[in-house]
């Protein structure tokens, strides 16, 4: 009887560790059955990466208020409004700010400077080990000309984190915000104030020590340049083929993925360079059991119906492979805010997708970004075949991702006063 008694109990608890590691996924399928969309948001999936943000830093930083501003004596000619010759990353504004680190001073004052070239030294760590991360952000110039930023402090916080992961020093994101609204203001005119133009934003850290060697950098140098930007495509939106790639994987558990570090990119331009031969504008990335992560330099969204004919709106959950897309945020908050379609950030598998397109059940797919905002895709490759994706030729994309892009356009550019804009 005692014996008895026991294996009931050694039973009991081993189901208990079962239910225990499956508990959220119990849930999860339980909870996503059986409630409403909006109760389903709000319990479960209102996570976000950029809630609460801290922008402190437990060590000395540098402050807006000592920065210097010295101006230029050579403007240069500003390049016309045409997305044509306005391409992305092509021109420069006539300053930039630079702020230097050594382990033993600390911070420098931040500088507003002349856009000059760096002098670097030819051991300087960033050119052999890629210690170097960066940000994307964009200004944009309202209705009546001011400059509003988007969800800029967003950007500060994950750079806040990329220089933490390589050992680059940490700083006050706050005062980093404040010191680029200030170069904002000196390089205004740069700002263009067409609808679809806006200001590039793209501060740097890289690590400037003097010796050769794997190891935390002494020397850093945090800088911050601007370049003026058309639209990536001049009919706003444009549908791109994607190839799944099952041979090359941009990132893998436990690495970086998750950060915006140098490092993740340079590997990512040979396999670009390949499928473009083959008729692809990006690769869709995943992991090689078929695990969804971005595509090119984007985060992914799925409008599909579920089995049970639902509509859901997925995107892959972020598990540390996978950038937090400021653009992913946003469309999340702005999807679950309509109430109506589910909207999910789960694991999503290549094979999911494929059935998804081929029951016809998949509405449309699109990525997400600060450089497109939104990019649909029009046809996916995986396994030698084409799985064509729905979208309307009128709209050069789909009803669901042409209102997204329409509502995101409207909060950067328009008039109205939004909790993702600072007007500078
Ligand atoms: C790898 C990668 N994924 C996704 C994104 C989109 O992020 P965000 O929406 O913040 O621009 C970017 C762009 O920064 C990226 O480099």
């Amino acid at each position: 009887m005692k014996i008895l008694i026991a294996q009931l109990l050694n039973q009991l608890v081993l189901s208990q560790c079962v239910i225990a590691q499956y508990r959220y996924q119990i849930i999860q399928i339980f909870i996503l059955r059986s409630m409403s969309v909006s109760k389903v948001q709000k319990l479960f999936f209102r996570f976000s990466y950029y809630k609460n943000l801290d922008l402190t830093s437990p060590y000395p930083s540098f402050q807006a208020r000592d920065m210097t501003t010295t101006h230029t004596m050579h403007y240069i000619t500003k390049p016309p409004c045409d997305p044509k010759i306005m391409t992305f990353g092509a021109f420069h504004t006539d300053h930039m700010l630079e702020i230097d680190w050594t382990e033993k001073m600390g911070w420098s004052r931040p500088q507003i400077i002349p856009f000059k070239s760096f002098s670097i030294h030819p051991f300087a760590a960033c050119l052999h080990y890629a210690i170097e991360c960066f940000e994307g952000a964009k200004a944009y110039k309202g209705p009546n000309k001011t400059i509003r930023t988007f969800r800029l402090d967003c950007n500060m916080y994950r750079m806040k984190q990329s220089a933490k992961r390589l050992s680059l020093p940490d700083f006050d994101g706050a005062e980093l915000q404040k010191c680029i609204e200030g170069l904002l203001k000196v390089d205004q005119d740069w700002i263009p104030d067409r609808p679809g133009f806006s200001c590039y934003i793209r501060p740097t850290i890289i690590a400037t020590e003097e010796a050769l060697g794997v190891r935390a950098s002494s020397r850093a140098k945090l800088f911050v340049v601007l370049c003026p930007v058309g639209p990536y495509f001049p009919s706003g939106l444009k549908p791109v083929r994607v190839f799944c790639n099952t041979t090359t994987i941009r990132s893998a558990p436990g690495g970086v993925g998750g950060y915006k570090v140098a490092g993740n990119y340079a590997p990512t331009v040979m396999p670009l360079k390949e499928v473009q031969q083959i008729g692809f504008h990006q690769n869709l990335w995943m992991l090689p059991d078929g695990l969804v992560q971005e595509m090119g330099v984007c985060n992914l969204f799925f409008f599909w119906k579920n089995k049970q004919g639902e509509r859901e709106l997925v995107t892959p959950q972020l598990d540390g492979t996978i950038l937090p897309g400021i653009v992913r945020d946003s469309l999340l908050e702005l999807t679950r805010d309509m109430k109506q379609f589910k909207v999910i950030e789960k694991k999503v598998y290549i094979q999911e997708v494929i059935e998804a397109i081929s029951e016809g059940r998949m509405i449309e797919m699109f990525g997400s970004g600060t450089a497109v905002s939104i990019q649909p895709i029009e046809a996916i490759g995986y396994n030698d075949k084409i799985y064509e994706v729905k979208y309307d030729p009128k709209l050069n994309a789909g009803e669901l991702s042409h209102q997204l892009f329409d509502m995101i356009t409207e909060i950067q550019t328009g008039n109205k006063p939004h909790k993702w804009i600072n007007v500078v």
